[in-house]
């Protein structure tokens, strides 16, 4: 198993290119199964899950390249419906496929994904809302079934109990070649599914509302290939962010999406840093002690606090001025990474789902291990600051969701090595 080796203390300064959107990307590669022909993505970010989602789309029959930043898939062909189990378990974004293979098949076997453990996270909203468009569904020991007996899902209206970007996209996907009008109330509306639906509206389907809570999407009978760019990561861009503002140095981030990562500027200038954004740049720099955050950080749906950043932004206050407090309302267990915090010296008390974090003057290094994706970021968020070495392990987690992580580091000043 690899492991990050990180000695702290120097301010980070540069600048660097945000990434293509993870949680874009494998969404949309999803949808390109819909297309009858060739779509290109540009901006399509490498990483451990992009290329679970590729050997997914390649098990189906498409056909798939990833190159230098694009991703190429041809699904004229697609010739199965059934994705293997040690696929599905690579990563939760594998249940995307289901709505996409039955929109494209009428059809399709898969089992309960993988992905970071946050707590539970079950897909029934997901297949409560497949119900409704006419799928019949069964599961035989854990080996889940799909089939719409005429071929084609009906449209529906779907009222969810919460706005779960997962289960949205799942409809989507499923109502785009639809027979009929499908409504989505209380849609998630997170920027990364705008994208889905902006390169659907691409490749022909006919999406309105993405964006609000009320999604509406009228059948068509097919759709087409298309050229498109995915949008930046703006949690990469909120960690690259975080990274700086904790070792206090200066940045400036490139490909950046000022309006969808508008929270965290407005979070970091109440640490106290600089920060500007114009252009599609951001830019950070911060000299002195950060100050903590008074309001409560409370994480929400979309436009709220994103819980991706919770574990990253955390990292930067340890060593605030003052105390800072989250309140973590999406995932059940997504404190996992305090933990190896505390044990490089940060003062946190977690009760339930509030976390209280009391600002220390420094961190020091320690043997710690990644504990899911954003929560690995954040332990390499905090062993930048820390005076020591960090050895960080079970690093593959970090692979899942940052593109050349060290490399950007090391850009930035940042002492860090793969081992
Ligand atoms: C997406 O996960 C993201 N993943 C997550 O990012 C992100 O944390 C999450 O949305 C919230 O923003 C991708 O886009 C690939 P949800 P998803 O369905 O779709 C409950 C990262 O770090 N729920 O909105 O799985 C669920 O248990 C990852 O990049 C049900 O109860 O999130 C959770 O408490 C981690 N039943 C809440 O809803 C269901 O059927 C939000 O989940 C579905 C969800």
């Amino acid at each position: 198993m690899q492991k990050f080796i990180i000695m702290g203390g120097n301010r980070l300064s540069g600048e660097i290119t945000l990434q293509g959107s993870k949680n874009s990307s494998l969404p949309i590669m999803a949808a390109a199964l819909l297309a009858e022909g060739e779509c290109v993505l540009k901006s399509c970010p490498l990483l451990t899950d992009v290329y679970s989602a590729s050997r997914i789309l390649n098990c189906l029959g498409c056909r798939c390249r990833l190159s230098s930043g694009n991703a190429i898939i041809d699904a004229s062909d697609v010739s199965a419906f059934e994705i293997p189990k040690e696929l599905m378990r690579e990563m939760r974004s594998s249940i995307m496929f289901m709505g996409a293979i039955l929109g494209r098949m009428g059809e399709c076997i898969i089992s309960i994904p993988g992905g970071c453990e946050l707590g539970p996270r079950p897909i029934d909203m997901h297949l409560a809302a497949l119900k409704k468009m006419g799928v019949d569904i069964s599961d035989n020991g854990g080996i889940i079934h799909c089939r719409i007996p005429s071929g084609r899902a009906n449209g529906a209206k779907i009222s969810l109990s919460f706005p779960s970007v997962g289960t949205t996209e799942n409809i989507i996907l499923c109502a785009v070649t639809a027979e009929g009008e499908t409504i989505i109330n209380n849609a998630a509306r997170e920027p990364e599914i705008c994208d889905l639906c902006r390169f659907l509206r691409a490749c022909g389907a006919e999406i309105k509302g993405d964006g609000e809570s009320r999604i509406i999407i009228n059948g068509v009978k097919k759709l087409h290939g298309c050229e498109y760019t995915i949008m930046p990561d703006r949690i990469a861009g909120a960690t690259y962010l975080a990274m700086t503002a904790a070792t206090g140095g200066e940045m400036i981030l490139k490909n950046a999406c000022i309006a969808e990562m508008e929270p965290f500027i407005s979070v970091f200038e109440q640490t106290g840093c600089g920060i500007y954004a114009a252009d599609n740049k951001i830019y950070i720099r911060k000299g002195a002690r950060l100050r903590a955050i008074k309001d409560r950080i409370r994480t929400m749906p979309h436009p709220g606090f994103p819980t991706d950043a919770q574990a990253v932004l955390m990292s930067a206050l340890i060593k605030a001025d003052g105390t800072s407090v989250f309140e973590e309302n999406i995932f059940d267990c997504r404190y996992r990474h305090t933990d190896a915090l505390i044990k490089m010296g940060a003062d946190i008390q977690v009760m339930g789902k509030i976390a209280v974090i009391r600002g220390v003057k420094k961190l020091h290094g320690a043997d710690i291990e990644a504990t899911d994706l954003r929560g690995g970021a954040a332990m390499a968020v905090a062993a930048l600051s820390a005076e020591g070495t960090t050895h960080l392990g079970n690093i593959s987690h970090i692979d899942r969701g940052y593109e050349k992580f060290e490399n950007i580091v090391s850009s930035l000043g940042g002492r860090i090595q793969r081992e």
